[in-house]
């Protein structure tokens, strides 16, 4: 295991939040060239930066994962993101927030996992969503190992009749629909992962100065540890530094599917955590 310095862990830290959770493939070239490690090692090392993205208030407990993947030679930060005073079923897990970030950056591969701790139930469940994710390799702090190895016996998408897997659809597709929102957030809409209730569904949050984040909704064949596009655009926000009370939101604004609405309850539980009154906007596409 190397050794990051201090002044780098906060350079990299800065290059990784500016970058809203990405670590280029340069940058990860670079740095195993620098200390002459491989991949595997270098992601381990970089997780104490990946817990630095946590908020965590409840259990003052700091996760952090790094999704890797061998084709983009690209990595994606995790952390967990807890809110104050809901329900902690709302928790994003560490694991979810990296394959989230992969996901929304339009990541269609992972291969590698590493975690500051082993996974919970919960996450290994939403892991099982991930396409291929019997091939991710799961590297813990003191043992490498697999999902079938951590999940036997597995219930999985095939359980239900689906043959969807998250990450199918990372890409943002032309899409149109006769609502007043931007393009870019009915794309996410479009690029939701919702095989099981229907419910395709994506958050914006606009912010005076730090840019515009997006969230999509990503189902779980065990329901429960589907991720809510808000908390999805939340852990979004972690990952660049930012917490939403500490910026100026210009709109929040929830999409989804007429027919099955089953988020907009979601989104206000969760804000209504926060010391802001955020009004959120919700359209519905029929
Ligand atoms: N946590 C994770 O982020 N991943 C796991 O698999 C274990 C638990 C987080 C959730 C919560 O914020 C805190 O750790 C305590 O459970
Ligand atoms: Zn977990």
């Amino acid at each position: 295991m190397l050794t990051i310095s201090k002044e780098l862990e906060q350079e990299l830290q800065q290059k990784i939040q500016s970058n809203g959770g990405v670590i280029p493939k340069t940058l990860l070239d670079s740095l195993m060239a620098r200390f002459d490690v491989e991949i595997k090692p270098l992601l381990q090392s970089l997780l104490p930066i990946a817990a630095k993205f946590s908020i965590a208030p409840i259990s003052n407990f700091n996760v952090g994962a790094i999704a890797y993947s061998s084709v983009s030679g690209r990595a994606y930060i995790g952390s967990n993101l807890e809110f104050n005073h809901a329900a902690l079923c709302l928790v994003v897990h560490a694991e979810q927030s990296a394959i989230n970030t992969a996901w929304l950056n339009g990541e269609t591969h992972i291969s590698h996992i590493a975690i500051t701790d082993a996974p919970c139930g919960h996450c290994r469940q939403f892991i099982n969503e991930v396409k291929l994710s019997e091939q991710i390799e799961i590297l813990l702090p003191n043992t490498n190992t697999s999902l079938p190895e951590l999940l036997p016996h597995s219930f999985g998408p095939a359980d239900l009749g689906n043959e969807t897997r998250l990450l199918d659809i990372s890409d943002l597709r032309d899409s149109e629909a006769n609502i007043t929102v931007t393009p870019l957030l009915l794309k996410h809409y479009q690029a939701s992962y919702a095989p099981y209730s229907g419910n395709k569904s994506a958050v914006e949050i606009k912010t005076a100065k730090h840019g515009d984040f997006y969230g999509r909704y990503a189902e779980n064949v065990a329901y429960n540890p589907s991720l809510s596009p808000l908390q999805s655009a939340l852990s979004q926000m972690a990952l660049s530094g930012l917490s939403l009370d500490e910026v100026e939101v210009v709109e929040i604004t929830l999409v989804e599917t007429e027919q099955y609405k089953n988020q907009s309850g979601v989104a206000d539980v969760v804000l209504g955590s926060f010391t802001g009154n955020y009004e959120i906007k919700k359209a519905y596409v029929s």
